[in-house]
């Protein structure tokens, strides 16, 4: 059976997920996309998935590869021009079987034994360190950005402080982390792909350096331990896969909390509640949209048997606003059971820090309800704009004795929210 083909009017909806960032808008934009099929053709020939069972398929199902290396030979002439793009392909997330395997051991090597017996620690620690120069600056200032004060900060300084790197400039290495990981973006300006090369190049020359020194010194940590190349390529991998993702979630929790203070509120008041509270912050607004695939095979999906070599692209947000999959998917409800969510991805690439991400989120907002009570925004927030992150720009807040008396009375258990 052929794709489904669009009429008309009908490639307007993948327009328009192209250019929508705000919560309100993507809610619309999904239901058009679900109206428009399972599949929905784009107008540079691939297909949108919009299903969650359909995206868990894709993602588990092995006759979906990456685009890596071998699909941009035949299809991206002179991407190897590229630095980011050639490093990214380097990287777990765009390796198929067999090599695959070897980069995620790689990986699990450094992240299971050695990141997460000290996790809580670690985040605990820089979360309540960033929690008080917040509060400080929002005595101090009146207004503060959280982003550029919380989210963009800390996930760079938990995976820093977890790995033992040697010191290292933190600004210059998120501000680098974040510029190398647009790389992944569908959209690609070409100001975009300068400033990704740029910080995979700088990148690739500051931690080489910083291996080269480590490599000296005994004992070896785990990330220093195999050859010179794999251990860059892991670094690399964990800064451009756990920066952006983390600080995303980061801001989705921030806006999510002084958006809805009586949730703050019941998390202040159990702890406990924190988890449940990011499991649907998670489903809400997945920090990491879209993930693209490639038919190996011909492969049936949604009834559709597709042709080898159709590429497709997993739409995370649209799938965790499936009604088949979660009821009124819209509504933003901190208790909902959380277990359908494909945030982290699924199968065998199934995000190797997700403990990391999901630690830092929990304890910022377990701090932020604890501490901040009254949060209130100063201004409308910021996105990004480019479909594959949910990131924020800029979320500044005000906090203080007239902000909690003007703070919002408590709302129904089921809250909405959608900046
Ligand atoms: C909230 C934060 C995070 C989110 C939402 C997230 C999301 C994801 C998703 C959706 C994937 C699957 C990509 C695919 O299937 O192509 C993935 C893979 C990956 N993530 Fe995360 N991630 C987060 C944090 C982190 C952190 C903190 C690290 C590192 C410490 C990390 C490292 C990785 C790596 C290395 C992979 C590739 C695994 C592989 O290809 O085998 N992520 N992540």
């Amino acid at each position: 059976m052929a794709p489904p083909v669009l009429a008309g009017t009908a490639l307007d909806p993948v327009r328009r997920w192209l250019l929508t960032t705000d919560q309100r808008g993507l809610a619309d934009v999904y239901d058009e996309l679900r109206a428009a099929g399972p599949l929905v053709p784009t107008a540079w020939g691939s297909l949108l998935v919009t299903g969650r069972r359909d995206c868990a398929r894709v993602l588990t199902d092995r006759t979906w590869l990456t685009i890596g290396a071998r699909w941009r030979d035949r299809n991206c002439p002179g991407w190897r021009r590229s630095p980011s793009t050639v490093a990214l392909c380097r990287s777990a997330l765009q390796t198929d079987p067999p090599l695959h395997a070897h980069k995620r051991h790689l990986l699990t090597r450094v992240v299971a034994p050695r990141l997460l017996p000290h996790l809580d620690t670690v985040v605990a620690r820089q979360v309540d360190a960033h929690l008080r120069a917040l509060d400080d600056r929002l005595r101090r200032e009146g207004t503060v950005d959280v982003v550029e004060a919380v989210c963009r900060p800390l996930p760079t300084a938990v995976l820093t402080e977890l790995l033992d790197l040697p010191p290292v400039d933190l600004d210059w290495l998120r501000t680098a982390a974040h510029d190398y990981s647009r790389t992944a973006e569908l959209v690609r300006t070409p100001t975009l792909v300068r400033r990704a090369d740029a910080a995979a190049v700088a990148l690739t020359d500051r931690l080489g350096a910083l291996i080269d020194r480590r490599r000296r010194e005994s004992p070896l940590p785990r990330w220093c331990e195999p050859a010179p190349q794999d251990a860059l390529d892991v670094l690399l991998t964990l800064f451009g896969a756990g920066v952006v993702t983390t600080s995303a979630l980061l801001g989705s929790v921030c806006l999510a909390l002084v958006e809805n203070p009586a949730t703050a509120a019941r998390i202040d008041g159990d702890p406990r509640l924190a988890d449940r509270f990011v499991d649907e912050v998670l489903r809400w607004d997945p920090p990491a949209r879209v993930v693209t695939r490639v038919a190996a095979a011909p492969a049936e999906l949604a009834g559709t048997v597709l042709p080898a070599g159709r590429v497709v692209h997993v739409l995370l947000g649209a799938a965790h606003r499936d009604p088949e999959a979660f009821d009124d998917p819209h509504a933003f409800d901190p208790w909902r059971p959380s277990e359908r969510t494909l945030a982290f991805g699924a199968g065998a690439h199934y995000c190797v820090g997700a403990a990391v991400g999901r630690a830092q989120a929990v304890a910022l907002a377990r701090g932020l309800a604890r501490r901040l009570r009254g949060l209130r925004l100063a201004a409308p927030p910021r996105r990004r704009t480019g479909p594959n992150f949910a990131d924020l720009d800029h979320l500044p807040v005000t906090a203080g004795l007239a902000a909690a008396r003007t703070a919002r009375p408590p709302r129904a258990r089921t809250e909405r929210h959608g900046t």
